[in-house]
């Protein structure tokens, strides 16, 4: 069969970019897809439930490096077939220094926009963005205000905005697909890849978070992997999306950090051996006080409470950040919103807590 279409994917290896691949070769049969990737020989010895082998060509590559380490035949395949690119990879670790998130992130999608302009035919950049590139800006944040910022976070965020501001500025045509935090698969709650949330619910669930930054009004917004990847897939390559930001949040159904640390706490408390222990909510206190909190255990706190501290520094103040992202372009696009948090959150919960079970009787076995 011959190709109708030929992209380019990266970042196939991901937790998102998997399931994204996936949904573009199902929904067009005569798509063709190079992926970059970093290791080949990984990439064929984990794709093997992918399916549509043949039309799937793993090409190695690294953001990292000058023309994507692309070897020339690879780039001059890449440049006579390709007509759109949807860019997913990124160093995601939201405690990496900002020359690191920078050199993966920004200059990595910088190098990607510069194959773009090589190709023959004019290429369309879908880029996977995050939601938070919003940074330190609270209130309702809408798809198209990418022109104003107030500082960010962490350097994932800003490096994140700057490879916004790069596809917009270069790519022919672009899209970019804000995605919310992922915290699990879908509705069924299955948690493939953990992240800082369900580090920071580990660390409530063992007491030993005793404050959590907060105002009245802040708002947990999260998503699900199917979401998002659906949503991905089906605006990527879409002629209506071309020109937008599409927040792929859980918007309105953000659910209230009080409510949500409550109804955590109330799932946890079924268990009478962790009601036992007596493990209090933890206070929700303003940035300079959990500023304060924070400088404290640098200072007079031991080693592991330090780490801990400094684990949850990189994204827990945005909870004092309210905001709440507009998914008006989304539900226009797509036909509908995300499922609520209050959806999926206890089933999260409970798949979280039947995977640390598991765990721990395997290592009493073993
Ligand atoms: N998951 C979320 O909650 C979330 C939320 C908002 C936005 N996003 C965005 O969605 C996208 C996908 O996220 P994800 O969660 O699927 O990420 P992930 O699971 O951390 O995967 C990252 C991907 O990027 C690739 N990559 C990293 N550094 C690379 C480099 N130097 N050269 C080439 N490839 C490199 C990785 O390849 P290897 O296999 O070789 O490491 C992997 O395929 C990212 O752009 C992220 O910013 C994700």
């Amino acid at each position: 069969m011959s190709a109708e279409r030929s992209i380019l994917v990266t970042g196939a290896t991901g937790l998102l970019g998997r399931d994204v691949l996936a949904r573009l070769l199902a929904a067009d049969s005569r798509l063709q897809a190079y992926v970059l990737v970093r290791d080949v020989g990984r990439w064929l010895r984990t794709t093997h439930d992918l399916g549509n082998q043949g039309r799937v060509i793993p090409v190695r590559g690294d953001l990292c490096v000058d023309g994507l380490g692309l070897a020339p035949d690879a780039r001059a395949a890449i440049c006579r077939d390709v007509t759109a690119i949807v860019h997913l990879a990124a160093d995601t670790r939201f405690s990496s220094p900002l020359d690191r998130a920078r050199s993966v992130n920004t200059n990595g999608t910088q190098r990607v926009l510069e194959i773009a302009d090589d190709c023959d035919a004019p290429v369309h950049v879908a880029y996977v963005s995050t939601a938070f590139v919003a940074g330190r800006r609270t209130g309702v944040i809408a798809e198209d205000s990418h022109t104003e910022h107030v500082g960010w976070v962490n350097a994932y965020e800003q490096s994140k905005y700057e490879a916004e501001r790069l596809v917009i500025d270069q790519a022919a045509s672009w899209v970019i697909l804000r995605s919310s935090t992922v915290v699990c698969d879908d509705l069924a709650g299955h948690v493939t890849q953990l992240n800082g949330v369900h580090r920071a619910l580990n660390l409530y669930r063992h007491g030993l978070v005793a404050m959590m930054p907060g105002v009245v009004g802040s708002t947990v917004d999260a998503v699900t992997t199917s979401f998002v990847a659906n949503g991905i897939a089906r605006l990527a390559l879409c002629d209506d999306a071309a020109g937008k930001v599409v927040h792929l949040c859980a918007g309105e159904g953000a659910l209230p950090l009080v409510e949500l640390l409550d109804i955590t706490y109330e799932r946890w408390a079924l268990n009478p051996a962790w009601r036992k222990r007596g493990i209090v909510r933890p206070v929700i206190t303003d940035l300079v006080t959990y500023s304060l909190f924070e400088r404290t255990i640098a200072d007079v706190g031991d080693a592991s409470l330090r780490r801990i501290a400094g684990a949850l520094s990189h994204f827990v103040p945005q909870l004092a950040l309210p905001k709440r992202f507009d998914t008006t372009n989304a539900k226009a696009l797509l036909g509908h919103s995300a499922p609520p948090v209050r959806d999926f959150w206890i089933p999260m919960l409970d798949h979280m807590l039947a995977a640390q079970d598991a765990a721990s009787s395997f290592a009493k076995v073993a």
